[in-house]
């Protein structure tokens, strides 16, 4: 049977809310498509830093570079000050596993409800490769006068040609691989020095795909043009705050933060990638039930690709998001279910061997351009 090694890092909030529901649409895919999981849980988290005072340890590092993917809930917490567990686990991961690249898929599914009036899921087809390693979110900078008036905070963002260069290939790869149009979005208009070597890189890498066509925005029209016509959109590369931005403007054309995946992907197959919905651990809701699953379930899909169950993926997708067309709201107590019944749901949709054939499905897609990827 086919094995396959999986951390799991629940998180804080409804992250272990979120990846209890996926797990149990994992358990669903492994019978229908006979393969098997070992699965080793990590106790990351706002929980663990308070009774242990550790982020990131050298351990738990070693054990996640042992598996072969990652699936990640969330965290953050208001018991623990800002920053410390997005910098010293989240952003610490990401690195430590050199997940190059966060891949975010916008699409909506036909009959989800989105707020964007008239849209439809044939306009609403695009993927986010956001740079994953560097930018304002390398966590330099300095502060001095702290506590006057006269405190001066200065943030850096790093832009490397190396890792502005692989996040750019991939995009053209994926590009190539859809419907041959990738966009950069940035601001080089007035972050010169950062936009002239994406630029750069963007005209460079692109020689080697001359069936791809090239197209720019800024980020600040792209929040305009995203809800209006994100038809424009096919595969679209940014650096990582601006990645970060406008993929929460994305998860709302797909009918909200609760629906949208995620991969963290490392592109030289050393370490594991990591897959996690784009929420966060959503302190407001956590405990009630209210988290909708959906997007826990398709990163778990996406993973399933990444691992070469391009049919489990292409199945998990079709039940997850067959399940989502049929609620009344997409979160909160209006969601007819709360989150365990909606995993319990999808589950049963994907035993039901009689459920009708995927087809247009982009996990498998996805998995098809993942491919290669993992050692
Ligand atoms: P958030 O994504 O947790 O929540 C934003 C809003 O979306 C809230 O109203 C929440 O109730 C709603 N929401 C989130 N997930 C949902 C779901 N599955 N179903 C239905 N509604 C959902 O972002 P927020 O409030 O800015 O951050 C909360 C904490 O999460 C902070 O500590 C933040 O740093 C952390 N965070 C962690 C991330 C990660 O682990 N990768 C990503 C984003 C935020
Ligand atoms: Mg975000």
């Amino acid at each position: 049977m086919r094995r396959h090694s999986l951390a799991v890092l629940p998180g804080d909030g409804v992250g272990p809310e979120v990846i209890d529901a996926a797990l149990a649409v994992l358990d669903a895919a492994q019978e229908r498509f006979g393969f098997a999981t070992d699965r080793v849980e990590v106790p990351l988290g706002a929980d663990h830093y308070l009774a242990t005072g550790q982020l990131l340890t050298d351990d738990v590092t070693a054990t996640l570079r042992e598996q072969d993917a990652i699936l990640f809930g969330a965290i953050g917490s208001p018991k623990v000050a800002p920053g410390i567990l997005e910098h010293g686990i989240i952003l610490a991961l990401r690195g430590a596993m050199k997940q190059a690249i966060n891949l975010r898929p916008v699409r909506l599914y036909p009959g989800v409800p989105t707020p964007i009036a008239g849209l439809t899921p044939e306009r609403c087809d695009l993927v986010i490769v956001r740079e994953n390693t560097e930018g304002s979110y390398v966590a330099r900078g300095s502060t001095v006068h702290a506590g006057t008036p006269a405190q001066v905070a200065v943030q850096e963002s790093i832009n490397t040609w190396y890792a502005v260069e692989r996040a750019v290939d991939f995009a053209y790869r994926l590009a190539s691989a859809r419907r041959k149009k990738l966009t950069l979005c940035h601001k080089t208009n007035v972050l010169v020095e950062a936009g002239k070597l994406w630029l750069a890189v963007m005209e460079q890498v692109g020689e080697r795909y001359p069936d791809v066509e090239q197209d720019y925005v800024h980020v600040d029209a792209m929040c305009m043009h995203l809800p209006v016509s994100p038809e424009r959109f096919d595969v679209v590369v940014t650096d990582n705050l601006f990645g970060d931005i406008v993929t929460d403007l994305g998860a709302v054309l797909q009918g909200g933060l609760g629906v949208a995946a995620s991969g963290n992907l490392n592109l030289v197959g050393t370490h594991p990638s990591m897959f996690e919905p784009i929420h966060g651990s959503a302190p407001d809701i956590a405990g009630k039930g209210w988290a909708n699953p959906a997007g826990a379930c398709l990163s778990m899909a996406m993973m399933l690709g990444h691992l070469g169950e391009g049919q489990a993926a292409a199945a998990v997708e079709a039940a997850t998001t067959a399940v989502l067309a049929e609620l009344p709201a997409l979160a909160g107590a209006d969601m007819g279910a709360n989150t365990s019944e909606l995993g319990q749901r999808i589950a049963s949709r994907l035993r039901d061997d009689s459920a009708p054939p995927v087809k247009d499905s982009l996990m498998s897609d996805l998995a098809t351009v993942m491919t290669g990827l993992r050692s």
